[in-house]
């Protein structure tokens, strides 16, 4: 049985990270307000507790002023703030495993309640939760109690989680327990000294804590594949960042490459001088770089619970060394058997773009290697490899408009790679 049937969490520290966002948006204020910028050690009390306080306790300023630098605050943290931040690893999982097990969940929080909604909503948190509290405009100095009150139902075992010192006291305040997220901003010794019932020292400590019997984090293995000089790498980088501010622990890789020996395979097969290797070589090697990959990099993530995210795989074998160097696709499955076993990708972001336009990006910016210098009907062949194989694979391809701005094609790509690691349980 758990401990808890209601679960009230604080926002800031607690389920997201906010403190990039925050600092900047707090030095924003201060500057326009020509005022100094305190050091870091003070500027991370101010995650949390009610912004106005923070303005007048560690910069001395006025009601006032305080009011007139919380609107400042606010110009920057509306447009751009409030995305500067990231769910903590775990929190997406626990919210789940409690939602399913028919706890109610909801949060109070310092901070306004409408941006917390929004932020709650941006993250796709927000259908876990059954009520929001947070303070209502002109209510500069929230009582943590009072927000607790307004979404404590009757009735129900409920507990605080929080991380700073007036989380704990709120939930003393509501005559409710409380849990202190020490993975948080609050000062460790402040918020143990107002005695929470309960202490987590990481995301995973309070899982174990709120709900000790739900599922390891599930591995998730997804490859990126397009034809030469679509901008997997680009994508790559971004989509890592995105897929980390919702919460996943993310490894990314390559091939060829991805581990040592691995690495050293490539320098061989991607050597712009070995103009001689036969087709046979080439795909030998890249066959083995993947097998050492797979072994030494991917399957030890993916056990681990992570996000592997892959920048060309196995399809690019198939397309390159099965189709457009003419091997044919069996022989060049049988030797990527373990890609196609324990190693295959839960999805594959193809990157559609016509080759003429991607060689065309790519020779813009660096030197060609080996496989980049192959004839112009080479390309077109990897073009159509991949829409063969979009057509073989529907349940693992992802087609992603690589023709628009680079922003839009990782919002695009993620939103479509959330949905489906979503459909697979990935929390
Ligand atoms: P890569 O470094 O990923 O280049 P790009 O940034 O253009 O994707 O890959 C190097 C080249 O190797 C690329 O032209 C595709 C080719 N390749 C194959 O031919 N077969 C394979 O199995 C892999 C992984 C790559």
């Amino acid at each position: 049985m758990l401990l808890y049937d209601c679960v009230i969490f604080d926002l800031d520290g607690t389920l997201t990270d906010s403190q990039p966002g925050i600092f900047a948006c707090t030095k924003y204020a201060l500057e326009k307000m020509g005022l100094p910028v305190p050091p870091e050690a003070v500027l991370r009390r101010f995650l949390g507790p009610p912004l106005a306080e923070s303005f007048i306790k560690y910069c001395g300023m006025t009601e006032e002023q305080a009011a007139f630098a919380t609107g400042l605050y606010r110009e920057r943290y509306i447009p751009v703030g409030w995305k500067e931040n990231k769910v903590y690893p775990r929190i997406r999982a626990l919210l789940s495993a409690l939602k399913e097990r028919g706890v109610y969940l909801a949060v109070a929080t310092g901070k306004p309640e409408h941006t917390s909604v929004e932020i709650l909503r941006y993250f796709d948190l927000l259908p876990y939760f059954d009520a929001v509290a947070g303070p209502t405009p002109g209510d500069l100095h929230a009582d943590k109690g009072a927000l607790i009150r307004r979404v404590l139902p009757a009735g129900k075992r409920a507990v605080m989680v929080g991380d700073i010192a007036g989380d704990i006291k709120g939930a003393q305040d509501a005559d409710i327990d409380s849990v202190a997220a020490l993975y948080g901003y609050g000062e460790k010794n402040e918020t143990l000294a107002a005695h929470p019932t309960h202490a987590a020292e990481s995301p995973q400590g309070l899982c174990d804590l709120l709900c000790p019997d739900m599922d390891a984090s599930k591995g998730f293995f997804v490859t990126l594949e397009g034809v030469d000089g679509c901008g997997k790498s680009t994508q790559a980088a971004a989509l890592k960042d995105r897929l980390e501010q919702f919460g996943y622990t993310v490894r990314r890789t390559r091939e060829p490459g991805g581990c040592p020996i691995a690495e050293d395979i490539r320098k061989i097969v991607l050597a712009k001088e070995d103009g001689g290797m036969c087709a046979e070589t080439e795909a030998l090697l890249f066959a083995a770089a993947r097998a050492q990959h797979l072994t030494d990099t991917v399957l030890p993530a993916i056990a681990r619970g992570e996000i592997v995210l892959c920048d060309r795989f196995v399809d690019s074998s198939l397309v390159y060394q099965g189709m457009a160097r003419g091997l044919g696709m069996d022989w060049v499955k049988e030797i990527n058997r373990p890609a196609f076993r324990e190693g295959a990708p839960d999805a594959t972001l193809w990157l559609k773009m016509s080759h003429e336009k991607a060689l065309a990006r790519r020779l813009a910016v660096s030197q060609p290697d080996r496989i980049e210098q192959a004839g112009e009907g080479f390309h077109a062949q990897t073009e159509a490899g991949f829409s063969e194989l979009a057509r073989q694979y529907p349940h693992r391809f992802i087609p992603i408009n690589a023709d628009q701005e680079p922003q839009q094609v990782t919002e695009e790509a993620f939103s479509l790679l959330f949905r489906r690691m979503k459909e697979r349980g990935v929390l």
